[in-house]
């Protein structure tokens, strides 16, 4: 399904993992000093712009943060049109993960603030990524706005394509 049945505007799920409710006073050598809440702002505040790049009206964006794993996984099932996806921890441990983003055929691009490849040998590997449009990692916050740059390019080609 390409878009939430109650609408046949695009839906976008920025869906935040594990300890992602810490941004802001969790180790902010590594991931910065934005927090949840700052990184909503910037997103919703980009998002219209990046759409229009690529002749697109802006999506709705729902913004989700959950410790629970299968609040998590059942929050990726609620036929959105694209996420992005920042697992946390679970992108290096979750077969569960990854079953279910091979099952959903759901178009998203994995986030992480971090550099993963200058950090843990531990986290070299994701359950994610095989199934990801692509991976954006290293630049804080703004992870999330090249995340969506390609989120969009690849929807507003596959959805203008059905006329949606
Ligand atoms: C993270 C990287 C993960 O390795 C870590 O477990 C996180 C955050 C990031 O955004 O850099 O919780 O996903």
């Amino acid at each position: 399904m390409l878009t939430n049945p109650s609408s046949d505007k695009a839906h976008i799920l920025i869906a935040q993992g594990v300890n992602l409710d810490l941004l802001g006073t969790r180790e902010p050598e590594i991931y910065g000093s934005d927090t949840l809440a700052t990184i909503e702002a910037m997103v919703r505040q980009a998002s219209p712009d990046i759409a229009r790049l690529f002749g697109w009206s802006a999506p709705e964006l729902c913004f989700f943060q959950s410790n629970h794993e299968s609040l998590f996984l059942e929050k990726l099932s609620e036929g959105w049109s694209g996420a992005l996806i920042n697992p946390g921890a679970w992108t290096h441990t979750s077969l569960a993960l990854a079953d279910r983003l091979a099952a959903l055929r759901l178009p998203f691009v994995e986030v992480h603030l971090s550099n993963l490849s200058r950090r843990e040998s531990f986290r070299q590997h994701s359950y994610a990524s095989p199934h990801a449009l692509g991976v954006c990692y290293g630049f804080g916050a703004t992870s999330y706005l090249s995340a969506l740059t390609g989120l969009y390019a690849y929807l507003a080609k596959t959805l203008q394509s059905k006329g949606l």
